[in-house]
Parts: structure tokens; sequence; C-alpha cells
């Protein structure tokens, strides 16, 4: 990652991670792992099979605890000294970022406008605000019409789009993706490229 916008103090890290560490029993997956990612960069994390990007987003997420290190969002600790927020702030800063999968996670069971609505509504936004907003997702990532679709019914690279949606459905300051087109085929992994593209 670039120094070039240390100069400008006054940018603050949407995302700092500080001498990161987790092991999974004796493997020592990430050893002091620092990062700080300011709004507007995109920052990609790049390694062989194995080599923990995944524990790395996993762990910035909450998915996964970390040993030790320090994750802040907007300056707030979420992590300090390897000691986590309480429940409730972790539900907090969990508004603050999206994630996007390898295998799309959608609810079977539920329509596109539901799993992309599901969020938004059960933090207490107005059904109308949810679905509107909704609609504007599904528009901009080319899905328009398909939102009393169910899963089974799209492409695989369709079913990333909702899943890009649905990330945003809480308007993030930060989406994290872990190989999103790994799981797709050559062809749909273009369409998925460019809504990521477009996004940044
Ligand atoms: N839940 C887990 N339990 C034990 N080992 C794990 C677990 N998750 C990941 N690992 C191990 O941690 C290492 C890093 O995995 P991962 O972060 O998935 O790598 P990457 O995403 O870079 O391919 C691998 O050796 C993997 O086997
Ligand atoms: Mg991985």
């Amino acid at each position: 990652m670039t120094d070039t916008k240390k100069n400008e103090s006054a940018s603050q890290a949407i995302l700092e991670i500080r001498g990161l560490q987790k092991s999974f029993g004796e493997l020592n997956v990430l050893k002091d792992i620092s990062l700080d990612v300011e709004a507007g960069n995109v920052v990609s994390i790049i390694g062989p099979s194995g080599s923990g990007k995944s524990t790395l987003l996993r762990c910035a997420t909450f998915l996964e605890t970390a040993n030790g290190g320090d994750i802040l969002y907007d300056g707030q600790h979420a992590v300090k000294q390897g000691v986590y927020a309480n429940k409730t702030e972790l539900a907090k800063f969990r508004t603050r970022f999206g994630l996007v999968f390898q295998n799309f996670n959608l609810f079977p069971h539920y329509s596109v406008m539901k799993n992309i609505s599901e969020a938004p509504l059960l933090h207490g936004q107005s059904k109308e605000e949810t679905q509107e907003y909704a609609m504007s997702l599904l528009k901009k990532m080319g899905l328009e019409g398909k939102e009393n679709a169910y899963p089974c019914q799209l492409s695989g690279g369709q079913q990333q789009r909702v899943a890009i949606a649905r990330a945003l459905a809480l308007k993030p300051e930060i989406l994290f993706f872990d190989e999103p087109t790994s799981a797709l085929d050559p062809e749909l992994t273009g369409e998925v490229l460019k809504v990521i593209r477009q996004l940044a």
C-alpha cells in the first residue's frame, strides 16, 4: 500500500488494523498484520491459497476471533489488544461494513427482494424506504425486474450481484469481497467485476 495520503493528516482511515494475530492451534496464520483503508481506497489482498486472506477478512468482520492486535473502524476500537468490544457495540460496528463471499450465500427460500431487505427491516427501517432503496440497488446491479425471483432462478453472476445489493442495503462505509468471482464461469465474471468497478 502507498503512503501518498499520509500527509493529509485530516483524513481518517475507515478501517485500521494493527498488529493482528490469528492462530488455529499450532498454525500461525496472521502474524502481525497491519493495514489502513481510507475512504475511496480500493485495497486488494493478494496471496497464494492458504496464506490467510479469508482469515484476515473474517477477523476484520468478527466472523473469526483474532488472538491479538487492534481493529478500528473510523478511529473507534472494535478490538483492542485482542479484546473485543461488547456484543451491542460489535452489532453497531457490523452496520459499517458489507460482506460478499465466494459462494453468494443468499437465502435460497427468500425472494431477491427479501434477501436484500431483511437486514434493513431488522434494523427498524420502514418497509417503504427499504423496498425503494432495494429497487434502486437492483437497478444499479442491472437486475431490474428480478425482485420476485428466487436465487435458484438466477445465474451465478446474477446471484452474486444480488449478494452485492444485499451487502449494500445498510449503506456500509466499506465493502469486503472474498474472491467474489471464483465460483463463476469466466463469462459471468465480467458482469460482477463491472458492478464492483462501478461501485469503486
Ligand atoms: N477454522 C479453521 N480451523 C483451522 N484452520 C483453519 C481454519 N480456517 C482457516 N484455516 C487455515 O488457515 C490457513 C489460511 O486459510 P485462509 O485464510 O482460508 O487462506 P486463503 O483465504 O488465503 O486461501 C490455511 O492453512 C487454513 O487451512
Ligand atoms: Mg480464501
